[in-house]
């Protein structure tokens, strides 16, 4: 990346990513480069060590003793998609938020075609899901609670423990979206209840685009899970009939090895640092992004505005300006490059009041320094002040 530029578009996908990443897929795609779980050559043995590796970091990552109850796939999209899809049946209910990303939006939309029925518990204005309304929402056929861990906008932290209980207590399965914040906060699936989890590999994680998934907890029982694909396994290939058995039920075709090979360095990397440190770093950046923001004149702040209730990534406007406006002037003369719009949340954006204009969105990572930060801040005031 140029010297010059800062990358604050750290919510889509993290830039640049560690050293050893990229020597990682350099290393796999020059030395490893074969068909993990196919052939039995020592090269297609290596690859699958490396996937398998992956597969047990993801695993230790969420405090999930089986690795095979971990899904590879593109994206937390596709494991959003597997799992509503897998588990869900026409008539179901579930209950989501009106924080969601149209990862969770678009599928449900479309199955509410076919017969499900949704039920969107309404958030603050900070994004936090009322416990109250949850319980008020759960019916005798309520099958999950779908919920983003953090918002893709504002950063909202839910209190999971505390929704993973009440969805245990009720027999619901909670399933959580966790795009933003695996890797860059402690989760562990037992102490927070969670029975489905969609990650992504691109973001916090450090790894490459293309990584990212599922995890199935013990609650969910694969022989009620229906794969979105089916395919070539690598496994029982004298049958015509898809295999039954995880993570091959939900993982067909070969996979995206290469980046796999890179999300392991990734995760090596957040474990190296330390998710608490990476957290405690992550939480300085946004205490001292928050506080300038809010002595500038004419910038108003979304969501918690406390490091402690998000993620590192904080959404504003000026006043009198649209957000592509401000995005282009932080591009085009600061080389600051951020996300400006609607960030494929516009239920998110209709419950912080930022519809249909959205936000400017500083998404900032582990990686960012202070002093970026402080450049971002005389940019802000200089943009507001119209002297930009
Ligand atoms: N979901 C990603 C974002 O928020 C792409 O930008």
């Amino acid at each position: 990346m140029g010297k010059r530029l800062i990358y604050f578009d750290n919510a889509a996908t993290s830039f640049p990513k560690p050293e050893e990443v990229t020597r990682a897929m350099v290393h796999f795609s020059n030395e490893i480069g074969a068909s993990p779980g196919r052939s039995g050559h020592r090269l297609a043995i290596e690859a699958g060590r490396v996937v398998f590796e992956a597969r047990e970091g993801i695993a230790r990552l969420l405090g999930l003793k089986d690795s095979s109850r971990v899904v590879f796939g593109l994206n937390a999209t596709e494991g959003i998609n597997q799992g509503l899809k897998g588990l869900l049946r026409t008539g179901d209910h579930v209950i989501t938020s009106s924080m969601e990303h149209n990862s969770v939006m678009r599928p449900l939309r479309a199955m509410m075609k076919e017969g499900l029925e949704v039920s969107i518990v309404p958030c603050s204005q900070e994004g936090f899901l009322d416990l109250s309304e949850v319980r008020k929402a759960i019916r005798p056929d309520t099958r999950m609670l779908v919920l983003n861990h953090a918002s893709n906008v504002v950063g909202t932290l839910q209190p999971l423990a505390e929704i993973g209980e009440v969805c245990r207590q009720q027999g619901v399965l909670f399933f959580v979206d966790a795009a933003q914040s695996a890797g860059a906060i402690p989760i562990d699936m037992h102490r927070e209840k969670i029975d489905l989890l969609a990650f992504t590999g691109h973001k916090a994680l450090f790894g490459p685009q293309g990584t990212g998934g599922l995890v199935l907890g013990e609650r969910v029982d694969e022989k009620e899970l229906v794969p979105v694909k089916r395919g070539g396994t690598g496994s029982r290939s004298e049958q015509e009939e898809h295999p039954d058995f995880l993570p091959d039920l939900c993982e067909s075709g070969t996979p995206n090895a290469l980046g796999l090979a890179g999300l392991l360095a990734g995760l090596e990397f957040v474990m190296k640092v330390g998710i608490e440190e990476i957290r405690q770093q992550e939480k300085r950046l946004t205490a001292k992004l928050l506080q300038g923001l809010r002595e500038i004149d004419g910038v108003k702040l979304y969501g918690p505005g406390t490091a402690e209730k998000q993620l590192a990534t904080v959404s504003f406007n000026i006043q009198g300006m649209a957000p592509s406006e401000v995005g282009l002037r932080l591009d085009e003369d600061f080389g600051i490059l951020c996300r400006v719009g609607l960030h494929c949340a516009p239920a998110a954006h209709r419950t912080l009041g930022t519809f249909p204009e959205g936000t400017v969105r500083f998404g900032l990572s582990y990686l960012n320094r202070a002093e970026e930060v402080e450049k971002a801040l005389r940019a802000v005031q200089r943009i507001a002040r119209g002297e930009a």
